[in-house]
């Protein structure tokens, strides 16, 4: 494993069960600290002397020799600094906090949905925060500088943003084009975070946050003064209920656009292979949505698709999210 042969105390050995171990427990470590804020906090002050809470400074002691052992932080000049690798690894700390802060509890869980012992969603389901923030730092690094090329010259304004998540995206967009927008997330959690970020920008007189199923277009009568709709790893939920539910879908959406209107769409590719980097990411990303009894589509099924649906691919670019497709589609005529 890449990891076990770039930390400090890694030593050839022939017990391959403890780089798993050791890569869940930094998975779930880094994950933890970085929504928590905690990372940062190490990174500004050097330590968690104001941090941590009455009672668990050992807790923080304990912590920083483990970050130490597994090569993550050093103590240089009385202080803690995150290592190369460390910052390589937070660099990427998004698909962490999306694996683990997201779907890391029903995971635990995936032998018992297999034999029926418990059900996803009813018994156990995702962490809509962790999915949402983790979600949204990913797509800071690896989804928006390609999504933003891809507006280039898209005419904006008003965008709803369909399972916006925290809705980091939809306001860079919104701001970018001086445009207002409508977020819309099932998720309470996702709201809440929408809701505090867009207060953070002081943008709440622009950008409306919906606690609601995009499954109903009809509660989204904005859709008909809308030119931009983003759905960003939404689709593929639609697509649970099949291709003709989804091509539906597209066709009623299609019809409540103004002529000429776009749609951003961001997925991932089932095929590990195709595009290239996706072996690092995929068959994961493709097991957890299997999880959620969801499927993937190849860039070709999507265009198919959209065509069906009413909307012309107008380019598919591969971001630097493994695996990934981000496809422009506009309203056909
Ligand atoms: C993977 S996250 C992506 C969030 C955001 N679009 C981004 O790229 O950062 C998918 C989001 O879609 C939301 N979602 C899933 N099904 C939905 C539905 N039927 N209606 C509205 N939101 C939904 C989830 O709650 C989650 O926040």
């Amino acid at each position: 494993m890449v990891l076990g042969n770039l930390t400090p105390a890694a030593t050839q050995h022939d017990r391959p069960a403890f780089d798993v171990f050791q890569g869940f427990a930094l998975c779930a470590v880094l994950s933890s600290l970085e929504t928590t804020g905690a990372l940062d906090v190490l990174v500004r002050d050097g330590g968690w002397d104001g941090l941590a809470a009455d009672g668990e400074e050992p807790l923080a002691a304990e912590l920083l020799r483990y970050l130490t052992e597994r090569g993550m932080v050093c103590h240089r000049d009385g202080r803690y600094e995150l290592t190369p690798l460390a910052e390589a690894v937070r660099a990427d700390i998004g698909y962490l906090v999306w694996l683990c802060g997201g779907y890391g509890v029903p995971l635990r869980s995936i032998g018992e949905f297999l034999t029926g012992a418990l059900s996803y969603g009813g018994d156990i389901g995702r962490d809509g925060r962790g999915v949402a923030v983790g979600s949204a730092l990913v797509g800071a690094r690896d989804l928006v500088p390609p999504a933003r090329e891809l507006l280039d010259g898209v005419g904006i304004d008003h965008v709803v943003d369909l399972g916006c998540g925290n809705a980091r995206f939809l306001l860079s967009v919104c701001r970018a084009a001086d445009a207002g927008g409508l977020g819309l997330d099932v998720n309470a959690d996702a709201c809440a975070e929408a809701r505090r970020e867009i207060d953070a920008a002081g943008a709440g007189d622009r950008i409306a946050v919906r606690c609601a199923d995009a499954g109903a277009l009809d509660g989204i009568p904005e859709l008909a003064r809308t030119d931009l709709v983003i759905a960003f790893f939404l689709l593929h939920e639609i697509l649970a209920d099949g291709r003709p539910a989804l091509v539906g879908y597209l066709r009623n959406l299609a019809g409540r656009l103004p002529d000429g209107a776009h749609l951003l769409v961001a997925e991932v590719s089932p095929d590990p292979a195709r595009p290239a980097g996706g072996h690092l990411f995929n068959p994961e990303f493709t097991l957890v949505h299997a999880m959620m009894r969801q499927r993937l589509m190849d860039e070709s099924g999507w265009r198919e698709t959209f065509a069906d649906g009413g909307f012309e691919l107008v380019r598919a670019v591969h971001p630097r999210m493994p695996g990934s497709l981000l496809m422009l589609a506009r309203k056909g005529a």
